[in-house]
């Protein structure tokens, strides 16, 4: 019964092993990707896995709730003062599930939602038609400008005064640029619209301060706390104090039973952690490695998606290359290379194939990774594709990557 998970489960126990190696052994570019410290994953497999919690703290269904609620409070606040917010929710076990209720708080199914286009970068959860957003609500998608592939807040304006949402979200999946919260509200204003701005991919640069805080501008904030922020996979929900009632009961009982406690005990250390100067000093080092790295590609012949980066991630349009990003993806993941296909704006290319890769530096920077070894990964990348029917070179380029991760270890702790 409390046997460890080797001896009980020597398959899935395998599999996580290898998975340990694999996250050692490849350079990890996925710009949502991240590696959580220890401690968070120590909480994350506590035993707190174990209660029931449903309600809120000191408000709960079930008893023995004491240090469920300290853990949650911590959690809270520790939130809370990281982006200088007036209400958090830390429940939403997932960033889909902190939009879920930010949308079924204060709409009614058939209202109309502005929000931005998958295919420019969205993400699902804001309108896509296979996903519940795009189900319940009428959605209305805007783009980027196709010259500058930057938001046209212009067009944003014009849809807005035309078709009077009564929400517009802000956030994207796969954009570069500082995303104009301040922008977003004038035109939300205009309209009486409320503004939701997911800013899951872009969290940690916020609660650095190199990024504007859209808490001073949206009445809900929602994010992630797996990606630049670093915790476990997860999501949460910040509001203007006035909203907080209907928040809570939009995720409990709305559309959540009882919350992972463990999770949201690994979301505290997560805030805890960020709270600290370490996490702003990393947080300057994923962007500026993210810089140079779209800087290093663009000399290597790369077309990069609006020329270059703001924050954390860049898309790369291999076009010039001769290379989708179905087969770039592919060929990398060979060399222990990890990237996603990703579309560019206005791509011709449909989406399970694509023009383009998204590349991230959250996870190397975790690595301890900086701009020498940013040269390298761009080196490697491109000698790969220029390699791409080379067998011998790409078996070469493999071994220096091997030989390049060995260099930065990762969970040495873990045996
Ligand atoms: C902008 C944005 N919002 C929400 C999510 C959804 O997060 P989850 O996968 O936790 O549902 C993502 C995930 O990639 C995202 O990029």
């Amino acid at each position: 019964m409390f046997e460890d998970l080797k001896t009980v489960d020597p398959e899935v126990f395998a599999s996580i092993k290898k998975e340990l190696n694999r996250q050692r052994e490849h350079i990890e570019l996925i710009a949502s990707e991240n590696f959580a410290p220890l401690a968070v994953l120590e909480a994350q497999g506590s035993v707190l896995t174990n209660k029931y919690a449903e309600g809120y703290p000191k408000a709960r269904w079930y008893g023995g709730c004491e240090f469920i609620d300290q853990v949650e409070d911590l959690a809270r606040e520790r939130v809370m003062k990281l982006f200088s917010a007036e209400f958090a929710n830390v429940q939403p076990h997932s960033g889909t599930q902190a939009n879920m209720a930010v949308m079924m708080a204060v709409l009614k199914p058939g209202d109309p939602i502005l929000a931005m286009d998958l295919a420019c970068g969205g993400h699902l959860s804001h309108g896509h038609p296979l996903n519940f957003s795009g189900k319940f609500y009428k959605v209305i998608a805007y783009g980027v400008n196709k010259e500058t592939e930057c938001i046209d807040y212009d067009e944003i304006e014009k849809l807005a005064l035309e078709h009077k949402p009564k929400m517009i979200i802000a956030g994207a999946s796969a954009y570069p640029r500082i995303i104009d919260s301040k922008k977003f509200r004038q035109i939300a204003d205009k309209v009486g619209a409320y503004l939701l701005v997911d800013m899951a991919h872009f969290a940690g640069l916020v609660a650095a301060k190199i990024h504007p805080n859209p808490c001073e501008y949206a009445e809900f904030v929602t994010s992630t706390t797996h990606k630049t922020l670093r915790g476990p996979r997860a999501g949460f929900i910040l509001a203007r104090k006035e909203f907080g009632k209907k928040i809570n009961t939009a995720v409990f009982p709305g559309t959540q039973g009882g919350p992972l406690m463990h999770v949201i005990a690994a979301k505290a250390v997560a805030f805890g952690l960020a709270l600290k100067e370490e996490f702003v000093t990393y947080q300057h080092q994923v962007a500026s490695n993210a810089k140079h790295f779209a800087k290093l590609m663009q000399e290597k012949g790369f077309r990069i998606v609006s020329k270059g980066t703001d924050n954390h991630l860049f898309l790369v349009d291999l076009r010039s290359k001769d290379i989708s990003g179905k087969e770039a993806s592919h060929l990398l993941e060979g060399v222990n290379i990890t990237v996603n296909k990703n579309l560019i704006p206005f791509d011709p290319k449909p989406p399970a194939v694509a023009s383009g890769i998204r590349i991230g530096t959250p996870a190397i920077t975790t690595r301890g990774i900086k701009e020498e070894g940013i040269s390298k990964i761009a080196g490697f990348i491109n000698l790969a594709i220029e390699n791409r029917n080379n067998t011998k070179e790409l078996d070469k380029i493999k071994s220096e990557v091997l030989e390049f991760t060995n260099k930065f270890p990762l969970y040495s702790q873990i045996k």
